[in-house]
């Protein structure tokens, strides 16, 4: 069965920009408004004599864009404050300033996934590839050395006479007619066409069969698992060899790990003092070692000159200054008691300061002390 024709447009083609141009400001003129202009390369100031709309991709990136800030906000507030509430640092359940860097590229990413995605599948309306225009003799001219117009047979001035009298008046050197294909009104989505979904499906269970014999199978199989399973015992794991079943055992009784050696004089600072010296001789590096620890562990409390001038705008009650008589009488043993065992609400340093380091933070205390204390022979 053959079908009538149906009109798609006319077309005009011209020998030259100029006239191209001239013939476009008439044809909005008279007030057409689908229709369209093709030249081999770009023309300046087409899209001004044409009136075309700015582009309404902008749109759609400001309304995915909008809506990416506000999904990324709202997911993190319902996340992190109401979901699953973690207490950081003391900060608040909803803390804004965290959650910028994310809505900034949740906003990006669903802007630019939405805008590339409209382009395509809205504006160009992929997977439709075909267009009446496409294959005609007019393209093949307007894409090498003529120019043309095109004015659709939908638009709402269309009449034959008056585009074919339009066109006679701006001198067009040829006027053609251009007609939908039969097969293209016909043409249904190939997305839809049952081959193509068994195709999608096949892709599916391909894909996502190797995936799971991959990262569940292959991985355990020799020889993908020697560096999984190795001869060695975990921490945590259970054993076969001790018959309590455990993996990780005591140390043998009465034995002491190296650089482990206990404290002696726990909840005895006083013995502490009398009985403990200080074995790393005071130099250059004891002192930057000391000064070093000292700022990080001690300062945000004792100030940096160990003066009890606290960083920590009354979160933490002050220390005393630790250039008192006291303090500077005590010995190197009775603040080493201090630093491991804590003292009333100090905390102990043990954690973060190696035995070595606790000594060194003595060192540079000793000097800090006398630094405040100095005598005039220290000046000399
Ligand atoms: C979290 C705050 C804080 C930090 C950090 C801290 N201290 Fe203290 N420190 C205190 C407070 C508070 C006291 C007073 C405790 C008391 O009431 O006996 C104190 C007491 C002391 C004393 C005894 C002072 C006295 O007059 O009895 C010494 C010595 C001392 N600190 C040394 C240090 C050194 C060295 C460091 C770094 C390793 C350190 N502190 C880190 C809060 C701190």
């Amino acid at each position: 069965m053959m079908r009538e024709k149906i009109l798609y447009s006319f077309t005009a083609i011209f020998d030259s920009p100029d006239q191209v141009s001239h013939a476009t400001e008439k044809v909005v003129e008279q007030g057409y408004t689908k229709f369209d202009v093709h030249s081999p390369y770009p023309l300046h100031g087409m899209d001004k004599a044409m009136k075309l709309p700015p582009s309404k991709l902008g749109y759609v990136a400001l309304v995915f864009g909008l809506s990416g800030t506000l999904g990324a906000l709202l997911s993190l507030w319902w996340v992190s404050a109401i979901d699953y509430p973690i207490l950081i640092g003391g900060k608040p359940l909803f803390s804004f300033p965290a959650y910028v860097p994310v809505m900034f590229e949740v906003t990006v990413l669903s802007a630019s996934i939405a805008t590339v995605l409209a382009m395509l599948f809205f504006f160009f309306k992929l997977p439709n590839n075909a267009h009446p225009l496409h294959g005609s003799d007019y393209m093949k001219k307007v894409s090498a050395d003529k120019y043309g117009i095109s004015i659709q047979a939908d638009d709402p001035k269309f009449d034959e006479a008056s585009v074919r009298k339009l066109f006679e008046s701006v001198h067009a050197k040829e006027i053609n007619s251009i007609y939908w294909d039969n097969e293209e009104l016909t043409h249904k989505h190939k997305i839809f066409e049952p081959k193509f979904l068994t195709f999608l499906l096949i892709v599916a269970i391909i894909s996502s069969g190797t995936t799971y014999f991959t990262l569940n199978k292959l991985m355990f199989m020799l020889p993908f698992n020697w560096m999984m399973e190795q001869p060695k015992q975990s921490a945590q794991q259970e054993s076969l060899f001790f018959s309590d079943g455990f993996g990780m055992r005591l140390p043998v009784a009465g034995t002491i790990a190296r650089g482990y050696l206990p404290y002696q004089f726990k909840g005895q600072p006083d013995v502490a003092g009398e009985k403990l010296v200080n074995p790393i001789p005071i130099s250059i590096e004891s002192l930057k070692l000391g000064q070093t620890k000292f700022d990080i562990y001690c300062s945000p409390c004792h100030g940096y000159h160990a003066e009890g001038d606290s960083r920590l705008r009354g979160q933490f009650p002050n220390p005393p200054s630790l250039h008192s008589e006291k303090i500077r009488k005590w010995s190197d043993g009775r603040i080493f008691a201090v630093l491991t065992d804590g003292q009333n609400i100090m905390p102990s340093y043990t954690t973060q300061l190696s035995v070595d380091e606790r000594w060194s933070v003595i060192n540079y205390l000793r000097a800090l002390q006398r630094a405040f204390n100095a005598k005039e022979s220290d000046l000399q």
